[in-house]
């Protein structure tokens, strides 16, 4: 039996067709017997056993429509948590609560949310007494982020996972991110991430919540000046000894690598408290709330002012929420 190019729409050639559309799942089924039987019958190569059956090496023109559709430009893949992520603490202040987080989003994970966040920045605003408004103490846009997009919900169960037993499963929240952006002379004045009044939470529910922590990741940090000023934080342990580089090897390594300095990622500000300087990839995290849900006055911060260049940061903030009123 020849297999000609065209489709001969005889007795013979669709019993050969049906046959070839069959052949791919026969072939696992079939018995040593059945296979040498149906090893007998050519497969065929035209369109209308595409897709059970394709041979790659041999495309007619007939697939000439598939083919173009292969041929536009390729989707990007989809984003994939990594859940071996790995990330390492810094211990810097015990009360309030301060750690400092290496490495807390990777590369690719900073790229698909910027990516995603780029058009939907506009100017920042506070809420005061209850109201969101602008304000010239916060000089910078924000973005905020969707929720069910696959990046957001790696990163945030990545800091739900940080938090541990803090939140109650069922009950907290990890609270709606949001990127927030800073340009030359753009700053964020002292401030505190907990509001003075829990609010009402908007799922129906008789509930009220406060921001119990908050993470602040940077990710993108080609600016000079920017640092987070906490005026009340105090140093358990002097700054990691090899700096930024944790992630790119010990200092020596670094040397060796032709880095020239090695600036330490946080520092005693002169005015009093600590400093962190912006490093993509890395975070802040605190603990805003006293053990009575009250909020803790010590966790008041700042972002100091661009002297030039970008900063790019995300905000999580894990809602803690109140018994039933
Ligand atoms: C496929 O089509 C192109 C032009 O559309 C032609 O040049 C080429 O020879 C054809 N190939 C086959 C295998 O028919
Ligand atoms: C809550 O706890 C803090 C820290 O212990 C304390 O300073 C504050 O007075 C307490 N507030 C209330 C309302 O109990
Ligand atoms: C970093 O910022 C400077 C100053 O704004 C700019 O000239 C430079 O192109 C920026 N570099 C990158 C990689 O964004």
């Amino acid at each position: 039996m020849a297999v000609s190019e065209n489709i001969k729409l005889t007795g013979v050639s669709i019993g050969a067709l049906l046959l070839g559309l069959a052949l791919p799942y026969l072939h696992f089924l079939a018995s040593p017997k059945l296979a040498t039987f149906i090893g007998d019958f050519p497969i065929p190569d035209y369109p209308l056993a595409y897709p059970f059956f394709r041979n790659p090496t041999t495309t007619t023109n007939a697939t000439n429509a598939s083919t173009a559709a292969e041929a536009s430009p390729p989707e990007a893949p989809p984003f994939v948590c990594d859940s071996l992520h790995n990330y390492r603490t810094e211990l810097v202040s015990l009360d309030p609560l301060i750690i400092y987080i290496h490495n807390l989003i990777s590369p690719t994970e900073i790229k698909s949310l910027l990516d995603t966040a780029e058009p939907l920045f506009a100017p920042s605003t506070v809420t005061k007494h209850g109201r969101k408004q602008n304000t010239n103490d916060r000089t910078s846009s924000s973005a905020g982020l969707p929720r069910d997009d696959a990046t957001v919900k790696c990163v945030l169960g990545r800091a739900r996972n940080f938090m541990g037993t803090m939140l109650r499963d069922g009950w907290d929240e990890m609270g709606a991110p949001q990127l927030v952006r800073y340009k030359k002379g753009e700053r964020f004045n002292i401030h505190h991430d907990w509001f003075n009044n829990p609010l009402w939470a908007n799922d129906g529910s008789d509930r009220r919540w406060n921001r119990v922590a908050s993470f602040f990741a940077i990710l993108q940090d080609n600016c000079t000046g920017g640092e987070t000023h906490f005026p009340f934080a105090k140093a358990i342990a002097p700054p990691s000894p090899i700096g930024e580089p944790l992630w790119g090897g010990s200092h020596d390594d670094q040397v060796q690598k032709g880095v020239e300095e090695v600036k330490p990622l946080w520092r005693e500000h002169e005015d009093g408290g600590l400093a962190f300087r912006p490093v993509a990839g890395n975070a802040i995290f605190w603990i805003n709330l006293h053990p009575n849900g009250t909020g803790d006055l010590r966790t008041n911060h700042a972002g100091l002012p661009l002297d030039d260049g970008l900063k790019t940061a995300m905000n999580i903030w894990p809602r803690r929420y109140y018994a039933y009123e």
